[in-house]
């Protein structure tokens, strides 16, 4: 089982998620963030504010998967998510030991579908 967390700009989401729902990838989080990845303006300001300071706003998307669905499930937010621009956004992956599902008490990979 792997957990993805991919960093997008928030118009991309919709379109991410129908992708994950249509590769059997129905189950995820969705949490509102802000952020800043590198910045190559480092002396310009807005309204004050140093450019490299600035936060973001961007939506993670989270998703626990079995491990025959995570490259296709990488392969889904790259293909909504990105313009090919800086800023796109980030995809990190993690080892995830267990699931449980509280209404049945199935563990392991049935839990998470
Ligand atoms: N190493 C990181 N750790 C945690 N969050 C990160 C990291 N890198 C990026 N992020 C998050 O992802 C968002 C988008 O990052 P961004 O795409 O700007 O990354 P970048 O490294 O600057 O690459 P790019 O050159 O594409 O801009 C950031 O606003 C931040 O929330
Ligand atoms: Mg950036």
């Amino acid at each position: 089982m792997k957990k993805v967390e991919a960093i997008i700009r928030p118009s991309k989401l919709k379109a991410v998620q129908r992708g994950l729902k249509e590769a059997d990838i129905p189950c995820i989080t969705v949490i509102p963030v802000k952020g800043t990845g590198l910045q190559k303006t480092y002396s310009e300001r807005y309204r004050g504010t140093e450019q490299s300071m600035i936060l973001h706003s961007r939506v993670m998307i989270m998703c626990v998967v079995s491990d025959n669905h995570l490259d296709k499930c990488i392969e889904v937010i790259k293909e909504n998510a990105s313009e090919n621009q800086v800023g796109d956004g980030k995809i990190f992956i993690y080892d995830v030991q267990d699931a449980i599902r509280l209404s049945t008490g199935v563990q392991g990979n049935e839990a998470i579908l």
